[in-house]
């Protein structure tokens, strides 16, 4: 794992195309964007010499986080960091972590994250960790109130859905959930979830 550099934007890029819906991918355009505002944030996964894996992070202000709508354009400036990202930002904004579908399940989704949490802890001034999550697989729930399926379990106690199980499991905590927050996202039928890590 390494910090993103511009060459890679393209690359980052192919992978978020075959790893994200559709109309939740970054481009490559928008990686160079990030990479431009906050490249350390930025970080890839690398296997048998590409690019597998991306995450994504920004710094913001408390000011910041508190004055936007919650959406997930306006927390990220339409996906680019560049009026978002603040350099002395207290909070640390994981943004997006994405791994290419035939490498999953081996811990690298994981790797990227605990790397970025890693590193928003060794970072002066940072006071919390945050990241808007996705409740991915609701769309398959949806006769449940989704106040309950973002608690909800299986009869083994497991989360029923994957996406908050990968950062629940691993010690994040619910913050809040957002409606509307990303309209693009059918599968999560349109919801955000505020999730923090200890800092
Ligand atoms: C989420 C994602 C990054 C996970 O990548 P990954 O490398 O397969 O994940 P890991 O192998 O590190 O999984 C770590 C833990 O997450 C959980 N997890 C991940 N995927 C899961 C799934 N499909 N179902 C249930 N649990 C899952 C498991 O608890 C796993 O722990 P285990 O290895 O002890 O079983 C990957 O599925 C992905 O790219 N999804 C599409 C994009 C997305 O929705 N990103 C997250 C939004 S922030």
């Amino acid at each position: 794992m390494r910090p993103a550099t511009a060459d890679d934007a393209a690359a980052m890029a192919d992978v978020d195309r075959q790893s994200w819906p559709a109309p939740l991918a970054t481009t490559a355009d928008e990686f160079a964007a990030r990479i431009a505002a906050y490249a350390d944030g930025q970080l890839v996964a690398i296997a048998a010499g590409r690019i597998v894996g991306t995450a994504s992070a920004q710094r913001i202000t408390t000011e910041f986080l508190a004055a936007q709508s919650h959406s997930y354009d306006s927390i990220t400036d339409g996906n680019r960091f560049t009026r978002s990202h603040t350099g002395d930002g207290e909070i640390y904004q994981l943004v997006g972590v994405g791994v290419l579908p035939e490498v999953r399940g081996h811990r690298l989704g994981r790797l990227l994250v605990d790397r970025q949490i890693e590193l928003a802890r060794s970072l002066a001034g940072v006071r919390r960790i945050v990241g808007f999550t996705r409740p991915a697989a609701y769309s398959l729930h949806a006769t449940t109130p989704i106040d309950d399926y973002i608690q909800a379990r299986d009869s083994d106690g497991n989360l029923i859905d994957p996406v908050l199980a990968f950062h629940i499991d691993a010690g994040a905590r619910i913050v809040s959930l957002h409606r509307d927050f990303r309209p693009d996202d059918s599968a999560a039928c349109s919801h955000g979830v505020l999730i923090e890590y200890t800092k």
